[in-house]
């Protein structure tokens, strides 16, 4: 008897025929559609409400075991893909949720701090411990942009600063600034699930709400934090880096730090420049094609 399971199709098409195919295969019984790039076209991050589509697509449908799928490949829309599906594959049942959570492990950055899975017991319970859970936004600490922060937090991180953490996500740099000693943070985010996580997160980690500001761009509270940051933390992407220079450099105090990630090695010179006038930015460290800026505010 074989493993329980789906039946997977495979089909490529076009951005301007995804969503048809998308709906007819969900008419036809597929019980879940997913999209994935068919040409190696990297999309930048969507802001909230945006769905951006790549310009060739690999879709992969799944069908319960048993149904006859044969109709189904007859009569695919003519024009509509790019290449036919082959026969159907057979894909294992999962418990995905598992899965994920599989890959995820305590993870020492720098001498003091570790993140750990909220789900697990930290193994050096005696160090500088932040657990996580990322629920739908971004930052676990896996991805290189986020664990060179996590590593400069570590070692930038003295009793009593304040710390503001733009583009926050799951919270984890502030909440990492914040177990590291931080008397205050300011989380920001355009994404209400990120504001949501951040908050979840910071209870976790026994954060009190007076210590730990979560709030979206255009609220009130960003503008009476300027001028009043010891570490400015933002780990977004080149483009809105650029965007939010005067912002960001008006949140830092006189000799206040600055860290800045989720740019390419290829996209640090442009950003240098942006913010020269006003602090001095280098490259501080680098992985894979990601690097991290920083510098210090003239007095
Ligand atoms: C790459 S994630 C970083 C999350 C976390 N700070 C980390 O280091 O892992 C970038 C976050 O910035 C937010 N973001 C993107 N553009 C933004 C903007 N213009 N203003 C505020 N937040 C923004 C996104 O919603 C996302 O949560």
């Amino acid at each position: 008897m074989s493993e329980a399971g789906w039946q997977q199709l495979q089909f490529e098409t076009d951005d301007g025929h995804v969503e048809a195919l998308e709906d007819w295969l969900f008419e036809q019984g597929a019980v879940a559609v997913t999209l994935e790039d068919n040409a190696d076209e990297p999309l930048l991050e969507p802001g909230p409400g945006e769905t951006p589509m790549w310009q060739k697509v690999r879709l992969s449908a799944l069908f319960d075991e048993g149904v006859d799928l044969t109709p189904v490949l007859d009569s695919v829309p003519s024009g509509w893909v790019t290449a036919t599906a082959g026969a159907p594959v057979h894909v294992p049942d999962q418990d995905w949720e598992r899965a994920w959570m599989d890959n995820f492990h305590p993870m020492q950055m720098g001498s003091r701090l570790w993140i750990c899975p909220s789900w697990l017991a930290p193994p050096e319970p005696d160090a500088v411990n932040v657990l996580l859970d990322p629920g739908l936004a971004f930052g676990t600490g896996t991805h290189p942009t986020t664990a060179m922060c996590l590593t400069a937090l570590d070692r930038l991180i003295t009793p009593d600063m304040t710390v503001v953490d733009y583009g926050c996500g799951t919270g984890i740099l502030a909440i990492a600034g914040l177990k590291l000693g931080a008397r205050c943070a300011l989380g920001v985010d355009n994404d209400p699930q990120a504001l949501t996580a951040s908050h979840q997160n910071a209870e976790r980690n026994g954060i009190s709400p007076s210590r730990f500001t979560v709030v979206a761009p255009d609220s009130a509270e960003v503008s009476e934090w300027e001028g009043a940051a010891d570490c400015v933390v933002a780990n977004i992407l080149a483009g809105p880096l650029s965007e939010l220079a005067p912002r960001l450099l008006a949140l830092l105090k006189p000799e206040g730090h600055l860290l800045l990630a989720g740019l390419l090695a290829d996209q640090a010179d442009a950003l240098i420049e942006r913010y020269q006038p006003h602090i001095r930015l280098s490259v501080m460290s680098q992985v894979e094609e990601w690097v991290l800026l920083e510098g210090r505010l003239a007095t």
